[in-house]
């Protein structure tokens, strides 16, 4: 069944306060303007209120709590009459499912399970109602690619190699058995490497954006060869909306941007654009005097090959053929567009990253690179 506009103009977003979910919540009460929001939240380190800061608190109540907590769903579900989920919360980062995988099975795993069960118990109770149970996931779960192989379809084998990917695998498959076990109304989009305003910068690419601001080493892991196949997140809400508009019910999509490129290239890009901002806005030396930039040296100076990510994942890249036949999806934001966007974004909102970094950032930098 395809659930109405109607239908899923109000809807609980879980994780609203990270990176996608703080972007899907922009875009979409832009677009709808009868749209109404509950996010809940656990506000983990990579939480932060402040993505939503600016969002009318009339379309969108923020509370505060852990998807993990059954209960609470349940009346959040029956106290706000919602018929929608479109869940993002997760422990999202690979290195640090490495470090400490537990939280990644407690809220990847556990949590998505609770959430399944809070939507079954109010949703599908008596005769039920029309809903929609929306799983936000990853091309991770399908392993890695050689050089040569073709781009994940949704019919790839899973074989997840991470902590983190066999975690969001896990949750995958527990989506698909509520709806085979219990016809829940689910759909669940893969998506690939995510760019864009409001990334935590633990991520590639905000991190060695920064890390070009402050002068500090730019970690590339192994050989720089890895390839991720890089979509802007604005381009993946989009997905995520046709997928929850339009999309079949049962159906899993993969959602990406048919951009693939080599770690070694991103950082490449970044530090070229580095350099060319500093060239030609005078201000930014003075604003970020220990960058290399701001005496004309390049940023690539600071380039430093670490040690590899133990179980490194080689090449992702998405096939999005059956997203784009059925759901009418395609990337709207090229690369090279994206990147100047997501790059004019981190050096316009200096207040959003300092505050990310006077917390967990730091440290976590300081203590996780061996250099090889
Ligand atoms: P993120 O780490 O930036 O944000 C995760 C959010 O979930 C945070 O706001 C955090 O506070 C919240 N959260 C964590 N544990 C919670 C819990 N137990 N209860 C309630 N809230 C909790 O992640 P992201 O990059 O925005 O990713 C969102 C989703 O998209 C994840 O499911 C991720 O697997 C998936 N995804 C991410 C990417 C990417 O490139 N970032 C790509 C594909 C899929
Ligand atoms: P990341 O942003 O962590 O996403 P994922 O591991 O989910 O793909 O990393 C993207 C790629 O960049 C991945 O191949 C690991 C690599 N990488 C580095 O080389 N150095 C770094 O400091 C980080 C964070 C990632």
């Amino acid at each position: 069944m395809t659930l109405s506009c109607k239908t899923t103009s109000n809807m609980l977003v879980t994780g609203g306060a990270g990176f996608i979910g703080a972007n899907f919540i922009r875009q979409r009460l832009s677009g709808d303007e009868s749209c109404r929001i509950v996010v809940l939240d656990a506000l983990t380190y990579a939480g932060n209120r402040a993505n939503l800061a600016d969002i009318d608190p009339s379309r969108c109540e923020f509370v505060h709590g852990d998807i993990r907590d059954t209960p609470l769903v349940e009346r959040l579900l029956r106290e706000h009459d919602l018929s929608t989920i479109v869940h993002f919360a997760a422990e999202s980062h690979v290195d640090r499912s490495i470090t400490g995988p537990d939280a990644f099975i407690e809220t990847n795993v556990q949590g998505t399970h609770s959430l399944l069960k809070a939507a079954r118990t109010v949703w599908l109770a008596g005769s039920g109602r029309p809903h929609r149970f929306h799983h936000v996931s990853t091309d991770e779960v399908y392993g890695s690619l050689g050089m040569s192989d073709a781009p994940f379809t949704e019919e790839h084998q899973y074989q997840p190699n991470s902590p983190y990917s066999a975690s969001k695998a896990a949750s995958d498959h527990l989506v698909r058995a509520y709806h085979h076990t219990f016809h829940l109304e689910v759909t669940t989009t893969n998506c690939s490497n995510n760019y864009g305003p409001f990334q935590f910068p633990e991520k590639l690419i905000p991190l060695m954006l920064l890390n070009c601001l402050h002068g500090k080493p730019l970690p590339i892991y192994g050989d720089g060869k890895h390839v991720r196949d890089w979509l802007h997140v604005d381009d993946h809400c989009r997905g995520i909306s046709l997928a929850l508009d339009t999309g079949r019910v049962g159906e899993v999509y993969n959602i990406g941007g048919e951009n693939e490129r080599p770690n070694l290239e991103i950082v490449e890009r970044i530090t070229a654009s580095i350099d060319a901002a500093f060239a030609a806005d005078r201000s930014l030396a003075r604003r970020f005097p220990d960058s290399p930039a701001a005496e004309g040296r390049p940023c690539w100076s600071l380039v430093t090959y670490v040690k590899d990510r133990p179980g490194h994942d080689r090449r992702y890249a998405i096939d999005p053929r059956k997203a784009q036949r059925e759901l009418g999806y395609t990337p709207q934001i090229t690369f090279d567009a994206g990147l100047t966007r997501t790059i004019a974004w981190y050096l316009a909102n200096e207040r959003w990253w300092r505050a990310v970094m006077d917390g967990s950032y730091r440290d976590w930098i300081t203590h996780n690179y061996a250099t090889r």
